[in-house]
């Protein structure tokens, strides 16, 4: 596969949001090119997912471990179920919550396109149909299945912004689409449904409670530290290079804030998540906010407690990945 290893553009090319862009965007995709894009939740790595060597250019280009299996995106729940099998809960969640931050894990069809590589050999691939405008534009431009993983080096923070996969990535992929900020600013919630029990292996933008008022009870994984069913869920996957002390009640001079709500006193810099303790804005705001603290140059990070509800177990998911122990 030697396009995998060809990782070096002189320049990215920043497209812009209109007919044109997304059309450069779709041409560089469809001959085997990577192109981040926007989507409601954070930034992808796209490639198309049916040509196995662009696949293999995203694990270069993020040097991500490569059992880590991706996700591909679609304009519709119709042109994914072509590739994977829907059973009935699976239509009944994607017909309430797609498009939008849900991905599910469903079993290969035995006609599926998608590169086996995508889905690092499993016999399950992952499928999603993403909310945002432009992101569907692009994968109805494409016609075929766009891999993603978020459009970062692996172990960093998600890009939530242009800017952040250009801070990453910035000559190592043929594009980025700038779409502008992510709405949602968490990635989807992962939901296995290729097995009779669902299974959550990701809390992400859709809630579990909405998931379980459609199709009954979730089965959760197991704490992240244990052995894992869904690879690419390593403990310390969100690290940003500070290290995180979470639930902080107070905190030291030399210390970054990361604030939720009114503010503890005494920090050599803060970022608030949300002034109002709103936990949509708090989960939107999240990878900036590390990102920012981590450039400070302090100690490290000290995280005030976020409630364990709703998209709070998301953003909370994500900050004990960021504190876990570092390999
Ligand atoms: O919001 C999102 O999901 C973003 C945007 C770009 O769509 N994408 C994203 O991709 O976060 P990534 O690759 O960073 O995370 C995909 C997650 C990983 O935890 C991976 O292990 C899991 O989905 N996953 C993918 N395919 C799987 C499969 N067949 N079985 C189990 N887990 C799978
Ligand atoms: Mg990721």
């Amino acid at each position: 596969m030697p396009r995998a290893t060809v990782i070096d553009h002189a320049m990215t090319e920043r497209l812009l949001d209109h007919a044109a862009g997304i059309a450069r965007a779709a041409q560089l995709l469809r001959e085997g090119a990577l192109v981040a894009f926007g989507t409601e939740t954070v930034y992808g790595l796209g490639a198309d997912a049916t040509d196995a060597a662009a696949v293999a250019g995203i694990f270069a280009a993020k040097r991500r471990p490569h059992f880590n299996p991706l996700i591909c995106h679609y304009e519709s729940a119709e042109a994914a179920f072509r590739d994977v099998v829907a059973d009935r809960r699976a239509r009944v969640v994607a017909a309430a919550l797609w498009p939008g931050p849900l991905t599910l894990v469903l079993p290969r069809r035995p006609d599926c396109r998608i590169a086996l590589l995508t889905g690092a050999g499993l016999d399950t691939q992952a499928v999603r149909v993403p909310a945002h405008a432009t992101a569907q534009a692009l994968c109805q431009a494409v016609g075929r299945p766009v891999a993603g993983p978020s459009a970062n080096m692996s172990g960093q923070v998600s890009p939530t912004t242009a800017q952040h996969v250009l801070d990453g990535l910035q000559g190592r992929i043929a594009a980025v689409l700038d779409s502008g900020p992510c709405a949602v600013g968490i990635e989807s919630t992962v939901l296995d449904l290729s097995g009779p029990t669902a299974v959550l292996l990701r809390h992400g933008g859709a809630t579990i409670e909405a998931i379980e008022a459609l199709i009954g009870p979730v089965a959760r994984l197991p704490a992240p530290q244990e052995p894992l069913r869904g690879p690419g869920m390593l403990a310390s996957h969100y690290a940003p290079s500070l290290p995180v002390r979470l639930d902080a009640t107070s905190v030291a001079a030399d210390e970054a804030l990361l604030a939720f709500g009114p503010p503890l006193q005494g920090a050599g810099a803060i970022f608030q998540l949300s002034a109002t303790g709103s936990l949509t804005e708090a989960a939107a705001r999240l990878f900036d906010g590390l990102r920012s603290l981590d450039r400070t140059g302090l100690r490290g990070i000290a995280a005030m407690p976020i409630p364990a509800t709703g998209l709070g177990l998301a953003i909370a998911d994500r900050l004990g990945r960021a504190a876990a122990p570092r390999g």
